[in-house]
């Protein structure tokens, strides 16, 4: 699998997701993603199952340095005493002493970023993240993020899929040699049935779900992270290292952008990046 390097960290180009997977279930994918050969793991406090990734990394049975770990701490906690507090809490809940990447989860308007910022920086300077990013930061309000933040910020994770636009995001984090990282990178299921797609699948003897993951991880600086709580999935999904999209084929999945697809929208969000559909 090939990685993304950002501020001096590799990351799995190929993460797997965790939303919406709880109990017994969450603890046995999390496992059987990482024997399948999955090295990068998404949770976030909010998903209510960081004590189950936790124990489906350890029966896992990979060495705990060779997994790239992600939680994020949600928007309620983002005053500077609540966000260090909020990041010890999701490293007892999952049993390590660090995670690799702490993001927060979404902006909110009503908490001064940069007390936010600097506490993420003193986590990460504590030694309880090796990094640090964001998710669901539109373009500008990313760009005041890195320009308040000591360390890099590495990613900015964001809804990304062939039906949604994410091209001024995406310039932002490249102008910060950072990176993107696809959510719902098969628009929950959506994509299932598309006929470019299925066209493109067909030339290269691979399903719809790859071609859409192959065509995110093979844009610079972009990883993707899928969920799927079916092992025979969660193997497909890792399977796109060994094929290659043509410029024409990129190109005509670039095309499939279409507006008003955004799958997550809450009221409370910010305001999105206008060329986005
Ligand atoms: N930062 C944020 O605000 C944020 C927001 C949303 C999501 N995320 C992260 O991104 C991850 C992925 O996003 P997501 O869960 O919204 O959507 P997704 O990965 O685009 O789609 C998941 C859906 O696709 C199905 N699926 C997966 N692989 C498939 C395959 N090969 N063939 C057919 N169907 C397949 C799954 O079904 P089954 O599970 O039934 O197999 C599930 O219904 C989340 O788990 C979470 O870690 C982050």
């Amino acid at each position: 699998m090939h990685t993304v390097s950002v501020g001096g960290i590799d990351i799995p180009a190929l993460g797997f997701g965790t939303w919406q997977i709880t109990g017994r279930t969450c603890a046995d994918m999390v496992a059987t993603a990482l024997q399948a050969g999955y090295r990068h793991i998404d949770t976030a406090a909010i998903y209510e199952n960081e004590t189950e990734v936790g124990q489906g990394l350890k029966a896992g049975g990979v060495d705990r340095d060779a997994i790239f770990v992600t939680t994020k701490v949600w928007r309620d906690f983002l005053a500077p005493d609540q966000l260090e507090k909020a990041a010890e809490q999701s490293l007892k809940r999952l049993k390590l002493d660090h995670v690799d990447l702490l993001l927060i989860h979404w902006p909110n308007a009503d908490v001064p970023l940069k007390g936010s910022i600097e506490a993420l920086n003193r986590v990460r300077e504590r030694g309880l993240t090796r990094a640090i990013g964001v998710a669901n930061f539109p373009s500008a309000l990313f760009d005041e993020a890195q320009g308040l933040s000591l360390a890099p910020l590495v990613t900015n994770q964001v809804e990304y899929h062939p039906y949604l636009s994410q091209q001024r995001v995406l310039q932002a984090a490249r102008r910060h040699g950072s990176s993107v990282t696809a959510y719902s990178p098969l628009a929950r299921g959506k994509i299932f049935g598309d006929p470019v797609l299925e066209s493109i699948a067909k030339a290269h003897g691979v399903n719809v779900g790859q071609v859409a993951l192959r065509w995110l991880v093979q844009q610079p600086q972009v990883i993707a992270i899928p969920k799927t709580v079916t092992p025979a999935r969660a193997r497909s999904n890792l399977d796109i290292f060994g094929f290659q999209l043509t410029d024409d084929e990129m190109d005509r999945i670039f095309a499939l952008t279409r507006a008003g697809d955004r799958l997550v929208s809450p009221a409370w969000g910010p305001a999105w990046d206008k060329d986005e559909g």
